[in-house]
């Protein structure tokens, strides 16, 4: 909740109380200086005990509620039948409206049963932005991925309060070039991620589903970050201000024809789902879930994970809940932006990106800016950010590189996890990165994955870097920070 101080500054206010905690420690920066050569450059080949504070990813590392922890510890391991299996499905019934439940063992999981189910050759794949896992699994099953977003997505000093909107006309142009049979279905994906955590409009996901029905084309929505789109409308869409979490929640998926997530975010566990209305779309997918991820009740998650869902669902619906990342993130993003340092507007959900383009524009795209400053962040405050720039896309069919659009580095605030005086330390070391600047050169690859390169590529600091940005630490803050 924001709250309003006497001085009339606007804080976001925790509305839990932490009761249990884990410990964390900064590693000096000598040793930042070497777990970053370790690690290949790649935040993802960091281990947590060199890791100060750890934004990569709001992706299973929320923090649970005490409700969420106690229902785990009544669950079902039944294999066929399990008692949690039908909590679950009763509370996505009550949240979300849907009848049938399936159980994934997490979001990539669905992705990769959609593809299997309704993906052909030839196909061509609608969406307002693609996903890392999203892409790769629909092109491995032979489709060309088109993300139809508005041209504001680009655009990272926007004032646009809904840049993951669908542009219809793209749309409909799209359907017009290839036929509508070759488009096995229309993706909208909530709080879209890789262009910043950025929300669409309710009225944009009715417009989009009106278009796709017109053409009798179904609406795949990825709901990972489902709560989150769902309070952006809340907050910034005309008509919505009174309504309820669940309300908006049920009105946007009264458009949808299949709904699948990634447990690991708005519901804070580690799991996923895909749940519709339709007994065919249900039937089909069905058929290849003890194939792939297991029985019917539990599809790959551990019980105790389906029990905590059907409580996250649940408390999701509850405006704070919901609320609690977004607002952390606008805080974090006003001050760097006080700071001047060069950050994606407006504040999204799931993270504060940080616009590499613009922190360190002496870096050609060839030399990875985002990587160059996603490391420079890790040596400069042990802050662990992701690379969500052109090491996110993989090369194209003959080794050319596929430039990414934007070039951010993420700094992803797991929801209850972190407190104001973390906040704080990293935009204070932000903004003394940027300050020095001119410091960061790029990295180059020295092994490199054919798919999904940005998980265990390997890469080195052009010209040594890295090493002089440590000293010039250590000069302003001495050895032991
Ligand atoms: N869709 C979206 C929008 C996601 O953000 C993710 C994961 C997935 C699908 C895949 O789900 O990880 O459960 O298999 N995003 C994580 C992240 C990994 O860090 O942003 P998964």
């Amino acid at each position: 909740m924001n709250i309003r101080l006497s001085n009339g500054k606007v804080i976001p206010m925790e509305m839990h109380k932490v009761r249990i905690v884990q410990k964390t420690s900064l590693p000096p920066i000598a040793r930042r200086l070497t777990a970053m050569e370790e690690a290949g450059y790649n935040t993802f080949l960091l281990r947590t005990r060199d890791i100060f504070l750890d934004m990569l990813t709001d992706s299973g590392t929320n923090a649970m509620s005490d409700n969420q922890l106690a229902a785990m510890m009544v669950a079902d391991d039944a294999y066929a039948g399990c008692e949690s299996f039908y909590k679950l499905a009763d509370a996505v019934k009550e949240v979300l409206g849907f009848g049938y439940t399936i159980p994934v063992h997490q979001g990539r999981a669905a992705e990769h049963l959609l593809a299997k189910v309704f993906v052909k050759p030839g196909d061509v794949v609608i969406m307002n932005y693609h996903f890392t896992t999203t892409k790769a699994h629909f092109v491995l099953a032979g489709a060309t991925v088109l993300e139809l977003c508005t041209d504001e997505v680009l655009n990272t000093q926007s004032t646009n309060l809904f840049k993951g909107n669908m542009d219809l006309k793209k749309v409909e142009d799209a359907i017009r070039k290839y036929g509508a049979a070759k488009v096995p279905f229309i993706r909208m994906e909530a709080t879209t991620n890789l262009v910043g955590g950025q929300p669409f409009s309710l009225q944009n996901l009715r417009d989009v589903k009106k278009l796709a029905s017109s053409y009798n084309i179904p609406l795949v929505f990825d709901g990972s970050l489902i709560s989150e789109n769902a309070y952006f409308i809340k907050q910034r869409e005309k008509g919505y201000e009174s309504k309820s979490i669940q309300e908006i929640l049920q009105e946007m998926m009264s458009q949808v024809d299949i709904l699948y997530l990634s447990g690991r975010k708005s519901t804070s566990v580690r799991g996923g789902l895909m749940a519709t209305n339709s007994k065919k779309y249900y039937d089909e997918i069905l058929a290849w879930l003890p194939v792939y991820e297991g029985f019917a009740t539990y599809g790959g998650m551990s019980t105790k994970e389906i029990e905590a869902m059907a409580v996250g669902l649940r408390e999701m619906t509850d405006t704070n809940v919901a609320a609690a990342s977004p607002e952390f993130i606008q805080y974090f993003v006003n001050r760097l932006v006080e700071n001047g340092v060069p950050v994606v507007t407006p504040a999204g959900g799931l993270a504060c990106h940080v616009d590499a383009k613009r922190f360190v524009p002496h870096l050609p795209q060839a030399e990875y800016p985002a990587g160059a400053l996603a490391a420079a962040i890790y040596i400069a405050s042990g802050v662990r950010s992701m690379e969500r720039g052109t090491i996110s896309n993989d090369r194209d069919l003959d080794g050319n590189e596929v430039y990414a659009d934007l070039e951010l580095a993420r700094l992803a605030i797991p929801r209850r996890v972190y407190t104001m005086s973390h906040i704080e330390y990293v935009v204070d070391r932000l903004t003394w990165l940027y300050q020095h600047r001119d410091l960061i050169k790029g990295l180059k690859f020295v092994e490199e994955p054919k798919v999904l390169r940005f998980f265990f590529g390997r890469l080195r600091a052009l010209d040594n870097w890295s090493a002089n940005l440590a000293q010039a630490f250590e000069k302003d803050f001495g050895p032991d920070f």
